[in-house]
């Protein structure tokens, strides 16, 4: 039996903990025999010493015990998985997951609808009429086999001791520790079953980890986790300076997709889930280079096999196909469409994404707790990125919007995310580098 304060000292004074006493802590906490107040001066000792990759892998394993684990062991073949770190608008599950597929990866995705700007990809789906995102097992399953892909809420509780944790890292100043985050990120990951994932760590201002240095050490950390968990692990570091295409909202951005599957979408975003899908194909075996898996990917849009894979999706959770082909008709939309104009004339200098997904969020296309509802016609249609010129009253983006009460806020925080200045900028990088077992690859 070890004591509480004296793990909390060896921790305080830098030292190492083995396998036992942190399982010990975790375990105390959950259990209730730990004291808050205890596990708050841990974690501050955690933030401040920081965690070796084993300590770090520990912590992980013993919150992914302290719940569910998804059993995908019915499904043939390698399932492949991609988690996003976060951003603003981020499309790229709704895109990524059917072009994998087609190209010969397995997606069996769980996941939780989450607190956002946005909805997460479960919400973002209920926005086609009929789908179906919750599912009973053996359909599932069933769904994956046959088809390669199946997306669907999360119903098992995944990792409680990472939301007791939680809540207390945010009460507590701890939450933006590299091990704790890394451990907080990949307890759900490893629960979720998947024998792979691919990671995509945003950097930049809409991002949780802003500084480059700080997302590869992140990336470094989760890519340990899983390699010693036994899961083959890739992640790549993108940028998080401005949205990512152009479309931030639920029903907008399943639109947004279905464009890109086209081949139609917005550039940033085609080329991100091109990147981060020939990753999950050559985890998975399916591709021996990367840029064998990029080809492939580029194919799948080309060819239409991506979109066709979404509509098949679509139809074997119950949704109604023909969504995907007449978006514009069935999709549900906002009562008003209207432009947010440009108080002057210059070009596109900086988009705080952030503030853009609060605006979001503002006009309704987001929750603030678990129990709100979403509207899912609503979101912003940006106009102008980084880079472009504009002139004084053209439209910097459009407002989807079912409430004037709402309309005013979201559009004073959307015009103070944008900043105009006199010289043309470049667009943003997008994707900075790799990192693996190997270690970091920059671009
Ligand atoms: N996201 C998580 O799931 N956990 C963290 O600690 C931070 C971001
Ligand atoms: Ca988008």
């Amino acid at each position: 039996m070890f004591s509480v304060y004296e793990v909390i000292k060896k921790k305080r004074d830098a030292f190492e903990l083995s396998d036992d006493e942190i399982k010990f802590m975790i375990d105390g906490f959950v259990k209730e025999e730990i004291p808050d107040y205890q596990m708050a001066a841990f974690l501050m000792a955690v933030f401040f010493r920081g965690m070796s990759g084993r300590e770090a892998m520990v912590l992980t394993e013993c919150m992914v015990n302290s719940g569910d684990r998804v059993d995908l062991s019915a499904i043939k073949g390698f399932k492949v998985d991609k988690h996003s770190t976060g951003g603003v608008g981020d499309t790229t599950s709704l895109v990524l997951n059917p072009l994998v597929a087609a190209c010969g990866g397995i997606v069996a995705k769980m996941t939780g609808r989450g607190l956002g700007h946005t909805g997460g990809t479960v919400d973002k789906l209920e926005s086609i009429p009929g789908f179906k995102v919750e599912l009973p097992k053996e359909r599932f399953i069933e769904n994956v086999n046959k088809i390669h892909l199946a997306l669907i809420s999360q119903t098992q509780d995944l990792a409680p001791a990472d939301k007791k944790i939680y809540a207390l890292r945010d009460a507590t100043a701890t939450v933006d520790s590299i091990p704790l985050i890394a451990g907080s990120i990949m307890s759900k990951k490893l629960a979720a079953g998947a024998d792979g994932i691919v990671l995509d760590v945003k950097t930049g201002s809409g991002a949780f980890m802003e500084k480059y240095e700080d997302a590869i050490e992140l990336a470094k950390t989760m890519v340990e986790i899983g390699e010693l968990s036994g899961r083959k692990m890739v992640a790549l570091i993108t940028s998080m300076e401005e949205p990512l295409g152009y479309a931030i909202g639920n029903a907008i951005e399943v639109k947004e997709a279905i464009q890109t599957l086209k081949g139609e979408g917005p550039k940033d975003l085609e080329e991100l889930c091109v990147n981060l899908g020939a990753n999950m194909l050559l985890i998975s075996g399916v591709v021996a280079t990367v840029d064998e898996g990029k080809e492939k990917m580029r194919n799948a849009i080309k060819d239409g096999s991506g979109l066709n894979k979404l509509k098949q999706m679509v139809e074997a959770q119950d949704g109604n196909p023909e969504a995907i082909d007449k978006p514009n008709e069935l999709l549900p939309k906002a009562k008003e469409e209207i432009p947010v104009l440009s108080p002057k004339d210059g070009f596109v200098e900086k988009i705080n994404a952030l503030e853009v997904g609060l605006a979001a969020k503002a006009l309704g296309a987001g929750r603030e707790k678990k129990e709100d509802v979403i509207d899912l016609g609503v979101g912003i249609y940006l106009k102008k990125k980084v880079g472009d010129p504009v002139k004084k009253d053209e439209p910097l983006a459009i407002f989807h919007s079912s409430d004037k009460k709402r309309h005013e806020e979201a559009k004073k925080r959307f015009l103070a995310a944008y900043k105009i200045g006199d010289k043309k900028v470049p667009s943003p990088k997008l994707i900075f580098a790799k990192v693996d077992k190997n270690g970091v690859e920059e671009y």
